[in-house]
Parts: C-alpha cells; structure tokens; sequence
C-alpha cells in the first residue's frame, strides 16, 4: 500500500507561481462559475477550488453564461447524479460557442474513472480538462498549460495519496459553518462502493494543521464545523502511533472560543466505545468548543448475510451495542444513518430484517439509496441483481416506515425547551427565521434578523417530519 505524502513547500510555492503565471496571462478580472455535486468532501473541494480561482483573478459568478472558467466537481458514488453532472456539462456547449475564449474544466470523482475519461475525451470535444479528485491541488498548473499550450489535458492519478497544505479556500463570508477536512481517501473497499477507486487510500492530516486551521474558523466567528473524512474513525495521523479520532475530538475541545463540532462519516467497524466517551464528555456549552448531540452511522442493511456480501466488516449484533452505548452514554442524542434498498441478491425477507432494524434504533433521519451498480466494483459483477420496480418499491416502503418514526421522534420535543443556533431567514416563509439544534432539527419561529448566528432557546410548539415550530424565549 502507497505511503500518505504532505506536499513539500516547493510542490505547494510551484503552484502559487503557476496561479500568479495565470493573472499575468488573462490580466484578472475573470469570472468563475462552479457547479458542485455530491457530498460534503465535495463541497470543500470545490471551496479550494474557488480558493485558488481567485488567486488567479477569477471572481465567482451564479451565472455560467458570464463565466470565463466554468468548473463542475462531479460525484460518482451513484449513476443518477453522473447523468446529471453529464447533462448539465452538455448544456454549457452554449455558453462556448457564445465564448469560444471560456475554459471548461470537469473535475472530481466522476472523471477518476477510465470509462469515463474515454467518454468525456470522444463526446465532449469543448472540454478543455479533466482533473481527477485526488489532483484538485494542480489547478493552478492544469489552467496554465490550457492558457499556453492550447491543447486538452487529462490529469488523473486516482491512486495519489499526497495530502495539500496551505491551499486557500474561499468559504462564503459571514457563513457560520464551514467544513474541515481531516482525512482523505477511503481503503475500506465496500463491494457496491466506488469511493476508493476514485479518492485514493487513506491519508490524515496532521493534527496540528487541524488545529490551527479550526483555531482560525472559531476567531473569525464560525460557530459550526463539520470535520469531513470518508471514515473519520480511522483517522490516524502518519508517524502517531497512539493518537485517533477521539485525541483529535478532545484536542479540538479544549481550544478557547465557542463552537459545535460535528463529524461525518464514521464506520461502525471503527467507531469505538471511548469516541462515544468523548463526545458525552463535552456537550455544547457558551464559551466553550463542544460536540453536538448527533452521529451519523451508516449501517447500510439490517441483515448480517448482505452486511458480509457488502465486505462492511460489522453485524448487527455489534450495530446494536454501538447504539446502545451511545443512548445509554448520551440520552439526547439523535443517530441518523444510511441505507441502500435493492443490494444484489437482498430477499424480500433480508428487507424487512433492515426494516426491524429502523423499528428497533429509531433513527433521527435516514439517508436511503436505491443501489447503484457501479461500473469496475465487486458487486456490480455479482449474479443476482434485484429489477429496478422491486427496489423502488423497497425505497418508498422504507421511507414509509422512517417518515412515520421520524415525525414520532420530532413530536417528543414538542413542549420542551431547547438551545438552537439562529441560522437563517427560514427558505420557506420569508417572515420567519430558522435555528439548528444540537441534534440537527432545524426549528422555525418569529424573530427579529440581528439575531442571525446567535445562540438562544426556543419553546417547540409544533413537529413535522423534518421539522419543528417554536417560540423565542431568550438569546443565552
Ligand atoms: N449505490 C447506492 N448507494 C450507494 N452508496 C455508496 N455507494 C452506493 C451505490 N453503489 C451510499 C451509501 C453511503 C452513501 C454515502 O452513499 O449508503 O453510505
Ligand atoms: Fe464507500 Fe465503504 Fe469507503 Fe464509505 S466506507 S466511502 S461506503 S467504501
């Protein structure tokens, strides 16, 4: 297995030259329009991406039509959102033909994969570069060979395992979360998962880069930050023998200022009862650096036969006693989790075990997917593939049975007073604003704007599905 490798300080100052090559070429000035999918990794890719865009004299626009360099950060993990990152790169043919200067770059998971590259090299002649998920960093230097060699390129390594320091990145001003990265790259090789063909293996940041950068975030005033990683519970930092996920977690609480810590994805075969211990141990408080109320486990089916065939490495048994201990440790806590319906082979009886399961832990939220076969992995090759019509009807009886206990769960707080974080003017009704509970409920209620990014308690008047009403009591 290839060793992780932090970027040397030249590898890094070589593309800060490339950047200011870029400026003096184009004269600044430049639009850049960004179309991201997929998961959070990818959004803070994309905050990178834009990070060294502007460097390079490229303000961003919301309108591709104006843009001079158009990036789409593309997802893999299942084929709905490649045929849309697909029809949406389609479409922005127009644009070059009205600007046949504008550079047109396709980056991320989905171009990691060879079937792709081919595709994308015969049937989209207007793009300019492909730039695998692993080689965001060489944007600066991708964007200069367009600019001066006029020719196509086809950056892809999806087997790097480099780790890049000291890139800017562009996070939306006044925005009150903001995501971290602590590791990249997944070894753990699900059957039905394309992640580790595409990001790479495993590498961790250092803590101290960690630190530092969450340091920075909690002084300019960010109140929430997710740590991201494929597998955030095998973080393990090159040369720290003893030093995890849970070191890191404590680390990060005992920095000064006040901030909520969240973290996704954790794997059940790692996630460990002293990660549980830590997170109990360091509730959310004023002035204080906490963890929020909430973990996210994917358990992915409730039978242990389709568990081994997915190569998850956990039973249910082990599931259960994970979330035993964390409601035993944590009362408050909201697990939510995700699931695929329709894995090949799944009975009808192996459903309803997933089914019993949903019953049995009573998840805050579920994330489920149909499953995606997923050229080039283990499961897209196994006999036994379930029809389209059996897995959508999979789909829609377990949202069934998730909304139901969803909408139950929601209705506990009901009458109980909680501490939010006032996020927003609420998206659906302009006259009202929303907060975010440490569990991740988002609450509605009337009160005035300046309250944006403060801290207060709510008495929750109403529950939906997804959602509660509330009244404002006091700012904490
Ligand atoms: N098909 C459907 N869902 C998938 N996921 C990953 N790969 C696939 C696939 N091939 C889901 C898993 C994972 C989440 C991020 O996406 O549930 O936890
Ligand atoms: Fe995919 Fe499994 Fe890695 Fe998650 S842990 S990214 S599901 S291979």
């Amino acid at each position: 297995m290839k060793k992780s490798v932090i970027l040397s300080k030249e590898e890094i100052s070589k593309q800060y030259k490339f950047m200011s090559d870029v400026k003096s070429i184009t004269g600044g000035n430049k639009k850049v329009y960004i179309q991201t999918f997929g998961c959070q990794q990818n959004e803070a890719d994309s905050e990178r991406l834009l990070g060294m865009a502007e460097q390079m004299g490229y303000e961003k626009t919301a309108d591709p039509k104006q843009a001079d360099l158009i990036l789409v950060n593309t997802c893999a993990v299942r084929e709905h959102a490649e045929l849309k990152a697909l029809s949406i790169t389609g479409g922005f043919k127009h644009c070059k033909e009205a600007n046949p200067e504008l550079i047109i770059g396709v980056c991320g998971c989905m171009v990691s994969q060879e079937h792709r590259i081919n595709d994308i090299k015969k049937r989209y002649p207007y793009i300019n570069f492909l730039l695998g998920t692993t080689l965001i960093h060489r944007l600066p230097e991708t964007l200069y060979e367009t600019l001066t060699q006029k020719k196509r390129i086809f950056r892809i390594d999806s087997d790097a395992c480099v780790i890049a320091e000291d890139l800017p990145v562009k996070r939306e001003p006044g925005k009150a979360d903001a995501w971290v990265s602590v590791m990249y790259g997944c070894n753990n090789f699900c059957s039905y998962c394309i992640v580790p063909y595409v990001r790479g293996r495993e590498r961790s940041r250092e803590p101290e880069a960690v630190l530092s950068e969450i340091k920075a975030l909690i002084k300019d005033g960010v109140k929430v930050i997710t740590l991201l990683g494929q597998n955030v519970n095998s973080y393990s930092p090159a040369g720290r023998e003893n030093y995890g996920f849970a070191d890191l977690l404590s680390d990060i609480c005992r920095l000064d200022g006040e901030a909520v810590i969240s973290f996704m994805t954790s794997h059940p075969k790692d996630a460990t009862e002293r990660l549980i211990d830590v997170i109990a141990e360091n509730p959310p408080k004023k002035n204080k650096v906490g963890i929020a109320r909430r973990f996210h486990l994917p358990l992915q089916s409730g039978s242990d036969r389709i568990l081994k065939a997915m190569n998850r490495h956990y039973d249910i048994e082990r599931y259960l006693y994970l979330v035993d201990y964390m409601k035993k440790k944590i009362p408050d806590i909201a697990i939510t989790s995700d699931i695929i319906v329709g894995f090949p082979t799944e009975t009808e009886e192996e459903f309803l075990e997933t089914l019993e399961i949903l019953k049995r832990v009573r998840f805050d939220n579920v994330y489920s997917f149909i499953y995606s076969r997923r050229n080039g992995t283990p499961a897209a090759e196994m006999d036994g593939q379930i029809p389209e019509d059996i897995k959508g009807e999979r789909l829609r009886r377990l949202l069934d049975v998730q909304t139901a206990i969803g909408k139950e769960k929601y209705l506990d707080s009901v009458g109980k007073t909680v501490r939010a974080l006032v996020e927003d003017v609420s998206k659906t009704d302009g006259a009202r604003l929303t907060a975010r509970t440490e569990t991740n409920r988002l609450i509605h209620f009337e009160g005035d704007a300046s309250l944006i990014g403060d801290y207060a308690y709510f008495y929750v008047e109403k529950a939906e599905a997804h959602e509660l009403f509330g009244r404002f009591i006091k700012k904490d």
